[in-house]
């Protein structure tokens, strides 16, 4: 069975162009069945991010039900497509939890399981850093997910000891007007397009370095190719270790003292001290 738990982001959207069904209700085909057009970038999107979840899944008990938080769920198209393949495709018991801060579109999906019939799903009103359950989630999903709302997505994960954490982050407005001056690469900086290049890099590899520091490993991967967007990366954490990860977290520090930064992943966390300690080296 888990070989069986395999495939490619294209073979999932031939899977998906067949099926009529799950295609109308999320609003993804035309009234002459056809795929619309500005919903194939987001189609594309969902199948290259599934690919990822189904090799994370294949190495989990496939006997036991696996419970989602979808972050930032927007109309929750990946919950709706993950819930699809895994239960129909692969015969996987699922959950899934979607939280959004649009009452509209948690209402919208509600709507849509209600009729795809899909008696897996929970919707919530409000902030991913609010959401709570009393149930396990194995899995942390986010895709595209605003700014800050990916760090959100992160320290929820963290916080309620997530299995894995998979989030594909959007835009990256919070380092864009901090890095501007007072650090090593300000003759890097000083050039707009540049600085708005190089917070990309920044923000995600703060974040990863953080997941390090709390006991996660890390991979950056891409979902699609860059041609078809920029927001393409996929930071996919597994949690291997219950404690935290000194060394990372300090790499963390040092990262983020370097150039000054006020990261909004850390606000979260108190009770990380070494912020105090340490001293920027460069
Ligand atoms: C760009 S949309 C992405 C929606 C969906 N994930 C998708 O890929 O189609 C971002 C979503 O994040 C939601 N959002 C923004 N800040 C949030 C927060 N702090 N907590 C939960 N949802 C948030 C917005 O309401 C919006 O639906």
């Amino acid at each position: 069975m888990a070989d069986l738990i395999k495939m490619s982001g294209k073979e999932i959207l031939y899977l998906l162009e067949q099926e009529e069904n799950i295609m109308n209700c999320l609003g993804f085909k035309n009234n002459n069945g056809q795929l619309k057009k500005d919903m194939r970038k987001k189609i594309s999107e969902i199948s290259g991010f599934c690919e990822q979840i189904l090799k994370v899944i294949k190495k989990l008990d496939k006997d036991k039900e696996i419970v989602f938080l979808e972050c930032s769920c927007g109309k929750s198209y990946l919950s709706f497509v993950l819930s699809y393949i895994l239960e129909r495709e692969f015969n996987i018991k699922t959950f899934f939890f979607g939280v959004d801060t649009n009452k509209e579109l948690v209402q919208r999906c509600e709507e849509i399981s209600s009729i795809l019939g899909y008696g897996n799903m929970v919707f919530k009103h409000g902030k991913t850093i609010d959401f709570s359950t009393d149930r396990k989630v194995d899995i942390v999903i986010a895709l595209h997910a605003c700014n800050t709302a990916t760090d959100e997505a992160i320290v929820k994960g963290i916080k309620i000891g997530a299995k894995h954490i998979m989030v594909v982050p959007c835009c990256h407005g919070q380092l864009r007007s901090q890095i501007k001056s007072h650090h090593p690469l300000t003759n890097l900086t000083q050039f707009g397009l540049l600085r708005y290049k190089f917070a990309d890099i920044l923000t995600d590899a703060l974040r990863s370095q953080f997941l390090l520091g709390n006991g996660y490993y890390v991979e950056l991967l891409g979902i699609v190719s860059p041609k078809l967007t920029p927001k393409n990366i996929l930071i996919s954490a597994r949690k291997i270790k219950s404690k935290k990860n000194k060394g990372s977290l300090e790499k963390y520090y040092q990262l983020s003292n370097m150039f000054n930064t006020n990261f909004r992943l850390q606000e979260f966390f108190p009770e990380h001290s070494l912020n105090d300690t340490l001293v920027c080296t460069c």
